[in-house]
């Protein structure tokens, strides 16, 4: 009697503890799996804000991906030493020319040699110096390893540009003799040609002029470029500029944009953009991660100068071994937020940076605190706000919905616990000001019980990340049926099983997609979920650039041409666009399992006997308003696996259903930039379903029945 209650309860339990108490010893199953989707018993709410984006400047996601800018060192800052990804076009060798960049800020170079600065975050620039001109003479640039061509289309490029002769370098007093430079003539008044062409530059596939008047004073050009309705897409092309006369030519700010979303001035690639909208994320959590904080202090993420005119915007140092143009400012993620329907959650530094540096609470970390304020200001104030004029100012008077904003990232690497009286700070002033807001901390009990953030500051929503391997997303699926109930909402603010690179394979996405059911029949306490990274620029290193990724195991993989989705992709894809708003209560029986291997931390925590872990996952939600049920299955073994399904308390259900399914023969089979669609979602109508049927599950698949039920 006792033992039979006992099994009751537990077959209340949900699928992971179920798997790990009834079956362990079992390496198998025999019998067919039995689930029972329980309508009689009312299910919590799904979160409807579940499923949304995590984005950084990681892998060239922006300069070199969803910032569609196409030349790669626009203003001469990546390497304060050589021009990086400019050249000198020359193909006529009796011509004499040079390129040299121009930092107004390197010291011991002639004082003439600085004097080009055009405002205080356009500092450095190019020179093009023509002593005798002749042939095909300029400068190129090689794009984010490549310029693409598109037939019928028009690019946008402008720069700023100045001209000059030389004459000997002044010495003055005091300084030590200047080597002897060229004279020359200054004949830069007069046509400059604009071109995209191939890198070997036999072809020109687009071309234009503009008229330089002789001046040392700067000048924005603008022009535009239309390619050819018989041009080939191609990556393999260059962007140049060149001159037929002699003199000193400065560059700076050039730029040259393909068509963007929506045609939005500084927009984003569309190509992306609708990979993203695809996906329906309810949220958009930036600018990061890592790249939030910056390696020091002085290189968190700095959103007033990401502001307003390109001109304005000197760039920073990113969190990734590159440069951040910061094209991609405050205003665009926000508008990258409306392009795919999604409300931004905002992550605000906090005084870590990663180098292991943080600012004590207490007055020094004030300024940062008023940061915060100005940018939630800037994010949702209305136009008689400071900072609301100004997004008003910079073309967006309408507030943004902001609920939730997050108190630095991954604090808990700060072991000196600083962390509880910084979050404390912050978020004191940021209620205190904005009471509707949610504070996020990125210390969770669970992960970090040591740092936690305590006392009366307790937080409302903990950030949790997991980068695992398919095993461990097994094993841990089910972690979020024995949270506390009571407890704080939790935001999986960072996850992904991490197999394949540069973008995830099957095997990961069937982590993945165990990992969100074990969420989803959770999801009345985890409030929000973002995988990370998003996205990956997927070139190799050529001998001009290095690799493009600095992450393995990404979710969307891109060039300059062409983007594809990961098999994690479509299952992202499957779980965000069939979810219902209830979660239906479920209960299973003889889940199939499966021994781990063991691995270094089994040895390290004294277990030698491989722990077994379920095969097959589950989750239930439902429309209650339509009665179209989703019932989400995931296979990880190589066998068909048939699965008894019963719907208890249904008055109706359709004999007729719908199954979405991410399958493949092998778990390494993956997507890949040359192969976009091995693994893609197919869909399925099926016949005979009642209030019990049977169905196999196909090997290595993720499966979404779509069923429509009457109470
Ligand atoms: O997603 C990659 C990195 O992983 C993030 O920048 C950081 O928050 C985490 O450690």
């Amino acid at each position: 009697m006792k033992k039979n209650t006992i099994r009751k309860n537990l077959l209340k339990i949900g699928l992971g503890a179920l798997g790990l108490l009834l079956f362990t010893g079992h390496a198998t199953n025999a019998q067919t799996p039995t689930l029972t989707l329980d309508f009689a018993k009312p299910g919590a709410n799904v979160s409807p804000m579940l499923y949304g984006l995590m984005t950084e400047e990681i892998n060239h996601s922006y300069d070199g991906g969803l910032y569609p800018e196409l030349i790669r060192n626009r203003i001469f800052k990546d390497n304060k030493t050589s021009p990086e990804g400019w050249s000198l076009v020359r193909e006529d060798s009796a011509s004499k020319a040079s390129i040299k960049l121009m930092a107004a800020t390197t010291e011991n170079i002639p004082f003439d040699e600085r004097r080009h600065a055009i405002n205080g975050a356009l500092t450095t620039c190019l020179r093009l110096m023509v002593e005798k001109p002749g042939g095909k003479l300029g400068i190129a640039n090689e794009g984010y390893w490549g310029i693409p061509v598109n037939p019928s289309t028009t690019y946008k490029a402008s720069f700023y540009m100045k001209g000059s002769g030389s004459a000997p370098p002044r010495q003055r007093q005091g300084q030590q003799p200047l080597p002897p430079a060229p004279v020359i003539e200054d004949n830069t008044g007069g046509p400059i040609t604009v071109s995209i062409e191939s890198k070997d530059g036999k072809t020109v596939y687009a071309s234009g002029t503009i008229e330089h008047t002789k001046s040392i004073f700067w000048k924005k050009y603008e022009l535009t470029l239309t390619t050819g309705a018989d041009v080939k897409p191609s990556a393999d092309a260059r962007f140049v500029i060149t001159v037929n006369r002699t003199g000193l030519y400065y560059f700076n700010l050039v730029s040259l944009f393909p068509p963007t979303y929506n045609n939005r001035p500084n927009g984003n690639r569309p190509d992306l953009i609708k990979l993203m909208a695809e996906m329906k994320p309810k949220f958009l959590r930036f600018p990061g991660g890592n790249y939030l904080e910056g390696p020091l202090i002085t290189d968190a993420f700095p959103w007033k100068t990401t502001l307003g005119p390109l001109e304005n915007r000197p760039g920073h140092n990113g969190s990734w071994g590159y440069r951040a143009s910061d094209g991609m400012g405050l205003l665009e993620f926000l508008l990258w937020c409306e392009d795919i329907g999604a409300e931004p959650v905002l992550a605000v530094y906090a005084g870590y940076s990663l180098n292991g540096d943080h600012i004590d609470a207490g007055p020094l970390l004030q300024h940062y605190v008023n940061d915060a304020l100005d940018e939630i200001e800037y994010v949702t104030g209305d136009v008689k706000t400071y900072w609301g004029a100004k997004r008003a100012a910079d073309g967006h008077p309408a507030p943004f919905k902001l609920t939730y904003v997050e108190i630095g990232n991954e604090d808990w690497f700060d072991r000196t616990n600083s962390y509880d009286g910084r979050f404390k700070q912050f978020r004191t002033a940021i209620e205190a000001k904005y009471p509707s807001l949610h504070c996020i901390s990125t210390i969770a009990d669970a992960q970090y019980p040591d740092l936690r953030v305590t006392g009366s500051n307790k937080p409302e929503v903990l950030d949790e990340h997991y980068y695992r391997n398919s095993w461990a997303m097994w094993e841990n699926a089910s972690q979020y049926d024995k949270y506390d109930r009571n407890g704080p909402k939790i935001f999986v603010g960072e996850w992904a099983t991490r197999e394949g690179a540069p973008t995830t394979n099957l095997n990961a996405a069937l982590g993945d997609a165990a990992w969100m059911t074990g969420m989803e029949r959770n999801s009345d306490i985890i409030i929000m979920s973002c995988y990370a990274p998003l996205f990956v620029n997927v070139n190799t290193a050529t001998a001009t650039a290095p690799k493009a990724w600095q992450w393995d195991s990404d979710l969307i993989g891109y060039n300059a041409l062409n983007s594809y989705g990961s098999p994690s992709y479509y299952v992202q894809k499957l779980f965000g666009n069939y979810l219902g708003d209830k979660i239906i209560h479920t209960t299973a029986e003889n889940i199939p399992v499966q021994p781990r291997p063991l691995n270094r931390r089994d040895s390290t925590n004294g277990i030698t006997k491989a722990p077994l872990v379920p095969t097959v996952f589950y989750s239930a939600t439902m429309n209650d308003k339509t009665g179209t049920v989703y019932l989400k299955l995931v296979n990880t073994t190589a066998k068909k696996q048939p699965v008894n399904i019963n719907l208890n308390g249904v008055a109706r259900v359709s004999p007729e259903a719908m199954l979405f399914i991410v399958k493949g023969e092998k778990p390494e089979d993956t997507n890949s930039i040359t192969e976009p669609g091995k693994i893609i979602p197919l869909s399925l109508k099926i016949k005979g379903v009642a209030p019990n049927f049977k169905r196999s599950l196909d090997p290595y698949s993720v499966t979404v029945f779509q069923l429509q039920i009457s109470k």
